[in-house]
């Protein structure tokens, strides 16, 4: 039997990292883990309990309630993916809207969260045969993994692709809007102070601009079966 490895994927947003993760997984049969979503849930839980109508939010009232929230993913086999549920709800649509993309960041930069979040991916992890994908999953989650990839795109294709793709789901957005939200995004995941975005240094860093997703897998599939087998 091939040894297990862990793969641990990083970089901006809309880079296609979970498009080509979860096929990966499926290849290899791994597990696959989007850490995003687990970051979205816990907003869309703040936004519904803690933040006030302007959005704006007390980090005391963030960290009194993380003890209320419960996260797992639920393997659908139609989708071929784990669905996020938040205290038993599944709010895997919910978790993708504007809204939640607008808040996201800011409650993602609150350490109680990332300590709380981080430990359970730590866990879900500990027997290998994974596929993290996320912002710090090579430098803090697992600085250990044996294939560390970094994705990375411009701002314009990046944008281009996630309006397309909340357009496809029927979903009322401007490009400006998508655009100003990958941009501020960028700007918020990687300044912050705790675990900012940041290729580790031992990342294959794949830049898919112009490429397509298909190179995209093959390059990833080469890499992975590569550290496997070494
Ligand atoms: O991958 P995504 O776009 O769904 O992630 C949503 C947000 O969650 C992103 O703006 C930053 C945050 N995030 C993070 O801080 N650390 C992670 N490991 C994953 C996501």
């Amino acid at each position: 039997m091939s040894k297990k490895i862990t793969i641990a994927i990083d970089g901006f947003s809309s880079t296609g990292k979970s498009t080509v993760a979860k096929r990966l997984a499926k290849e290899l049969n791994y597990v696959y883990v989007d850490t995003g979503a687990m970051y979205r849930a816990v907003t869309l839980y703040m936004m519904r309990k803690v933040f006030v109508s302007d959005g704006s939010f007390d980090e005391e009232a963030i960290i009194r309630h993380l003890p209320f929230i419960n996260l797992k993913f639920h393997f659908n086999e139609d989708l071929g993916f784990g669905e996020m549920y938040l205290n038993a709800e599944n709010v895997e649509k919910e978790i993708r809207y504007m809204e939640v993309s607008n808040q996201v960041s800011k409650v993602a930069a609150v350490p109680q969260v990332r300590k709380m979040l981080v430990e359970q991916q730590k866990e879900m992890g500990k027997d290998k045969g994974v596929i993290m994908d996320g912002r710090d999953i090579g430098t803090v989650v697992f600085p250990d993994a044996e294939l560390k990839i970094f994705m990375t795109a411009s701002t314009e294709e990046r944008a281009t692709r996630r309006f397309d793709e909340l357009k496809s789901r029927g979903d009322e957005v401007e490009y400006e809007e998508v655009l100003k939200n990958v941009k501020d995004r960028d700007f918020v995941d990687s300044t912050r102070e705790d675990s900012p975005l940041r290729k580790a240094e031992d990342a294959v860093e794949i830049d898919t601009s112009g490429i397509s997703v298909e190179e995209v897998y093959q390059k990833m599939l080469h890499l992975a079966k590569d550290r496997i087998d070494s």
